[in-house]
């Protein structure tokens, strides 16, 4: 599984990726928002940063529009992918995009018939929102599976992008459901190192150390 990260923090991206965590951004309007930053330049500094894509979203909702942002975001950087949102619009600039040879991150999906109109669009990623259908008591993992028996069963290699990930269980669950990628804040994917049997096993470890004065160096 492909890990991004769901964050226009610079130094939050530079921790994950020295580790090897990072297979990608994604970012989106409130993101920017919350960075403070102007969406060209951080976004630049975020594809020099990572090697994998990097999803920068549209603020248009009229097709031509949204065609001309994505033309001038592929601008940026080669690691660019246009997000859109899934309405039918966005179908269209998705379609123009990918045509273009341009890699597209549908987003917003919320519905299985949604993610087969992306599919034969020609979207490279499909976003669904799992915290969101969480959040209105609707099970985000039937639709991360249910995507996955559909592309599947046609041959579609449109990626699952699990998004909107509020917890580590959501990161386990994408996973067994064969979502390709999941993209999660990054205090979401430090939280997955944590476990009580983990820290106490190394606390008894450790009493033993000492006890023992066992040194390596
Ligand atoms: C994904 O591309 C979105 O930016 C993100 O996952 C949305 O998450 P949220 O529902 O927690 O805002």
């Amino acid at each position: 599984m492909k890990f991004f990260v769901d964050t226009a923090e610079i130094d939050a991206i530079a921790e994950l990726n020295d580790l090897g965590m990072v297979d990608g951004v994604t970012t989106n309007p409130s993101l920017i928002k919350k960075s403070g930053r102007d969406i060209i330049e951080v976004t630049k500094e975020i594809c020099d940063l990572v090697d994998g894509p990097v999803s920068a979203e549209v603020t248009a909702t009229d097709a031509d529009e949204m065609i001309a942002e994505g033309r001038k975001l592929v601008e940026i950087a080669e690691n660019i992918a246009v997000k859109v949102p899934l309405t039918w619009d966005g179908l269209k600039a998705c379609k123009a995009l990918s045509d273009d040879g341009h890699m597209v991150n549908v987003t917003l999906c919320f519905s299985a018939n949604q993610a087969l109109l992306a599919a034969k669009a020609g979207a490279t990623f499909i976003s669904p929102f799992i915290g969101r259908l969480d959040d209105i008591n609707l099970d985000g993992m039937d639709l991360i599976a249910d995507i996955r028996t559909i592309y599947d069963n046609y041959g579609f290699d449109t990626q699952i992008l699990a998004a909107s990930i509020r917890t580590v269980n959501h990161v386990t669950q994408s996973a067994l459901c064969g979502a390709d990628v999941m993209t999660a804040p990054p205090g979401v994917i430090k939280s997955m190192v944590n476990h009580p049997l983990t820290d106490k096993g190394l606390d008894a470890f450790l009493a033993d150390i000492k006890a023992a004065g066992i040194k390596i160096l």
